[in-house]
């Protein structure tokens, strides 16, 4: 079976072609980000058109490129949810409509399960059970995952998600969007002991997050310091320490509190250097291993959800009737 991923739920369409026998075959992105830089943050209007632009030539590319055609697929995955509405539509209706036309099954797979597995694209892919700390731009979550549709949330943000937190903060430093990966560049540079800022709900039982107190910190530190580069870089910093400590924090107690091997770090936060290296070390302090995806999988890719409905259509599943997408839908 070739299942064929459709990845469209904010600012990248990722297309990919997934293979029973050879796995990952390909995957293509086309990424939006200089659609969107100019104004700051995604617009989701622009989103869906440029999808619109972009699906079915990748799709085409993608079956060139190893030499198949529609013909030869045997599924069709896409993001259902959550993320943008109109941008979600794109990816939905053309999956959906490709699994009709092609007479193969569809299925609309949940973008963090996505996220989850990616993981699994590598070649030595974590084995279940495992806790997963999935961090993207729109969800921060600690997971007990038992098996591939056995998920058992242990704890969320309350407010932002981390990769918003650092895209926020980013911004109050006055680097482009997307604001995470500058802010890491930022932070390498600069003095960890001039600033501190707090670790939100760490000095409490519990595996949830919260990054809007931290959010002020930064806004109140930026309001009275200077705005010299070493000052900036400075607060770049003291804002990813604070960040990593928390995630340590949290994922050391969820380690202990559910004895597993194995930690999966995934999501565009992931893709954060100074996070992998501390959770690594967090990680094999209590005797487990940690699995991260390769960092062009870490943001959004299509790869991740030609693998996710690859294993949900293997296991029998099949879209529904139902042609809605989710923006909002729990895991
Ligand atoms: O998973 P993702 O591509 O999209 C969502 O599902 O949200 O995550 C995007 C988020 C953005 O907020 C981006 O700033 C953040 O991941 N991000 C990073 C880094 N690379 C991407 N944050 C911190 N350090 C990075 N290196
Ligand atoms: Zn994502």
């Amino acid at each position: 079976m070739i299942v064929l991923g459709i990845e469209t739920s904010c600012d990248e369409t990722g297309i990919a072609l997934y293979s029973h026998e050879q796995g990952l075959l390909t995957h293509r992105l086309h990424s939006q980000v200089d659609t969107h830089a100019v104004y700051g943050g995604v617009v989701p209007e622009l989103a869906s058109r440029d999808h619109i632009r972009r699906v079915l030539p990748l799709v085409n590319d993608c079956l060139d490129e190893v030499g198949l055609s529609r013909a030869d697929l045997g599924g069709v995955a896409y993001t259902r949810g959550p993320g943008l509405a109109g941008a979600l539509l794109v990816g939905t209706a053309v999956g959906r409509s490709l699994g009709w036309a092609l007479d193969c099954p569809s299925l609309g797979v949940h973008h963090m399960e996505g996220h989850l597995l990616a993981p699994m694209l590598e070649p030595e892919p974590p084995a279940f059970p495992f806790l997963a700390l999935l961090v993207s731009g729109g969800h921060t979550m600690l997971v007990q995952v038992a098996d591939i549709g056995r998920y058992r949330v242990l704890g969320e943000s309350l407010d932002d998600a981390a990769g918003e937190a650092f895209d926020k903060t980013a911004k109050l430093l006055g680097l482009p969007y997307p604001g995470g990966p500058q802010l890491e560049a930022l932070a390498r540079d600069g003095d960890p002991d001039r600033f501190v800022f707090p670790r939100p709900m760490t000095d409490r039982p519990g595996l949830d997050f919260s990054f809007s107190g931290l959010k002020t910190a930064v806004v109140n530190t930026v309001a009275s310091a200077d705005a010299e580069p070493a000052t900036r870089a400075a607060i770049a910093r003291a804002f990813q320490d604070a960040v990593v400590d928390t995630f340590a924090i949290k994922v050391r107690r969820a380690l202990a509190e559910t004895g597993a091997r194995c930690l999966v770090v995934a999501g565009g936060v992931g893709a954060n250097q100074a996070l992998r290296e501390r959770l690594r070390e967090e990680a094999s302090a209590q005797g487990a291993t940690v699995a991260y995806p390769r960092l062009a999988f870490c943001t959004d890719n299509g790869a991740m959800i030609a693998y996710a409905g690859y294993r949900r259509l293997l296991a029998g599943e099949r879209d529904d009737g139902a042609t809605e997408v989710r923006p909002r839908w729990s895991m």
